[in-house]
């Protein structure tokens, strides 16, 4: 029955079983006929490519006094496909709104005993989601105006009211609930994707970073986040915000780096019509589209030295001046700014105002590059693995695979490892992942180093000097690792002689 009724269980019925099944639901208010693709893993079931399910009518209670206009309405709406429940006063109304949940509720205004404006506000206490349109006789229309005031959706004038408008009020009314409903929806997936859950880590350091997150959200202090590219900033800001008080207001994005420095004060602060070339109507800025929600600054370290004053200002007075205005505009929003630069060395070089540093840095937060935390890539590479591959297709990876994985350097942090398993997954042509849908940079991970040359040295006979030893010694640790300290087998893998190696051994340890 469910399966039927509802929209997620999918199931092929002969033509008799399904009659049998629209009458008895038409009695329970389910009706409506859609058509759906089967979904099944099941190659005996798979004959029949699509299946029919009957979509729920939507419910609609009609509180009236009077008989026989009560009456005239329910069939009304019920023509028009509605499951329709009566009430002829407010208690009953009451009784019948706790039992059930109704779309829409069409309320007379004057009722005996309780009013239309008491069961209003009863009904408003008892569900958010239900619409409510009042009726009014004419002259009546005051009430009716407070009524909106107090929650309602519309109005609706007896005398005055057709098939026709009776219709339009009832299909705006439930096409509203139904915007309201998807808005909630697409809100709550959002707040999920931001939810702790799908920030991962285990390490030390990203737990810290967790409980600073779930600490500072409810607070409306400036955070400033440290890290490398792609190692999260923007997800941890996101996340700040939707478990903010803030987040059903505007969160707002401004990349510093990647607007061109003419155009990043007005994007930032608006700027009014005619204040400089170009400018043909006065616009807002991202700082009063962001007004009661949270402006997040990327790439800080790149804001040019004239604005950064201006910013100081902002986060100072919590006010911002339109190009061209002589008038100031107060906002509320919070700042939270990100990068991928050491801030402090720019102070130091006077290229990042330190005032402005200080201004920042209220809540310094600190992503660690992907390669000092290891421990955080297995558990990267599973929740990649569900986001990317669908349900029955690749599902893990082959050892020899991870540990390529755990040797890599991760230049690109974990941006680079989630499209690594994106494109595996899409290369796999088995359950698993295997080295073999690994690019080549990582089998090479490894089997060669970084070379630190001084910047302030530039002779070769010099540098070759002190970076030799630096490499030999680094061979000959990695030779003794990889052979559990076996001298002999590590000077074979050197191809030094055994003595050398000694040699070398008794010179490094002094
Ligand atoms: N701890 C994590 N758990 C799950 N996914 C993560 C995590 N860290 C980063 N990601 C994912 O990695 C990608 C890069 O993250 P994000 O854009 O937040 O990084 P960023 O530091 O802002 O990078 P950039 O400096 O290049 O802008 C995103 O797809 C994000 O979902
Ligand atoms: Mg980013």
């Amino acid at each position: 029955m469910n399966e039927i009724a509802g929209l997620t269980g999918f199931q092929s019925l002969r033509c008799s079983q399904l009659l049998a099944q629209h009458k008895a639901n038409a009695k329970r208010g389910i009706g409506g006929i859609g058509l759906a693709r089967k979904k099944t893993d099941h190659p005996s079931q798979q004959r029949i490519p699509f299946a029919i399910w009957l979509m729920p009518k939507e419910r609609i209670l009609v509180v009236e006094d009077e008989g026989g206009y009560r009456d005239y309405l329910a069939a009304q709406l019920e023509e028009k496909g509605f499951a329709v429940r009566t009430a002829p006063d407010g208690r009953v109304a009451l009784d019948l709104f706790t039992e059930e949940e109704f779309d829409l509720v069409l309320l007379d205004l004057r009722l005996p005993g309780m009013d239309g404006l008491e069961v209003l506000k009863h009904f408003k206490n008892l569900s958010v989601e239900t619409q409510i349109v009042m009726m009014t006789a004419y002259g009546l229309v005051q009430s009716a105006v407070e009524a909106i005031k107090r929650g309602a959706f519309d109005y609706i004038t007896k005398e005055t009211l057709t098939p026709e408008t009776l219709n339009l009020t009832v299909l705006k009314a439930l096409e509203q609930r139904r915007l309201k409903r998807e808005n909630e929806r697409l809100r709550a997936e959002v707040r999920r994707k931001y939810t702790f859950e799908n920030i991962i880590g285990k390490s030390r350091a990203m737990r810290e970073v967790f409980q600073k997150v779930q600490r500072i959200a409810s607070f409306k202090s400036t955070v400033l986040i440290y890290g490398e590219s792609g190692t999260g900033k923007e997800m941890i800001a996101k996340a700040i915000h939707l478990n903010s008080p803030l987040r059903n207001h505007a969160f707002v994005t401004v990349n510093c780096g990647a607007i061109p420095e003419t155009l990043l004060e007005s994007e930032l602060f608006g700027h009014i019509k005619g204040s400089f070339t170009g400018a043909f109507r006065t616009k807002k800025g991202l700082f009063e589209e962001a007004d009661g929600g949270t402006i997040f600054l990327d790439e800080i370290g790149e804001l040019p030295l004239g604005l950064q004053v201006k910013l100081l200002r902002v986060l100072q007075e919590h006010t911002i001046r339109r190009i061209g205005d002589t008038s100031e505009i107060a906002i509320d929003v919070r700042v939270i700014a990100a990068t991928s630069r050491d801030l402090l060395r720019d102070v130091r070089d006077g290229r990042f105002r330190e005032d402005l540093f200080y201004r920042l840095n209220i809540i310094p937060i600190l992503l660690p590059p992907l390669r000092e935390r290891p421990e955080d890539i297995p558990l990267l590479v599973q929740h990649f693995l569900r986001k990317h591959a669908g349900e029955g297709s690749v599902g893990d990876i082959a050892s020899e695979a991870m540990q390529l994985l755990l040797q890599y350097s991760w230049p690109g942090n974990v941006r680079e490892l989630e499209n690594i398993v994106e494109r595996a997954v899409v290369l796999s042509d088995s359950h698993s992942i295997t080295p073999q849908v690994l690019p080549a940079e990582l089998k090479h991970a490894g089997q060669e180093f970084q070379v630190h040359v001084p910047e302030d040295c530039l002779s070769i006979k010099r540098t070759l000097k002190t970076l030799v030893p630096a490499i030999e010694r680094e061979l000959i640790q990695r030779a003794l690792e990889r052979t559990g300290n076996n001298r002999t087998r590590a000077a074979k893998l050197l191809e030094i002689s055994h003595r050398s190696l000694l040699y070398k051994l008794k010179e490094m340890n002094g």
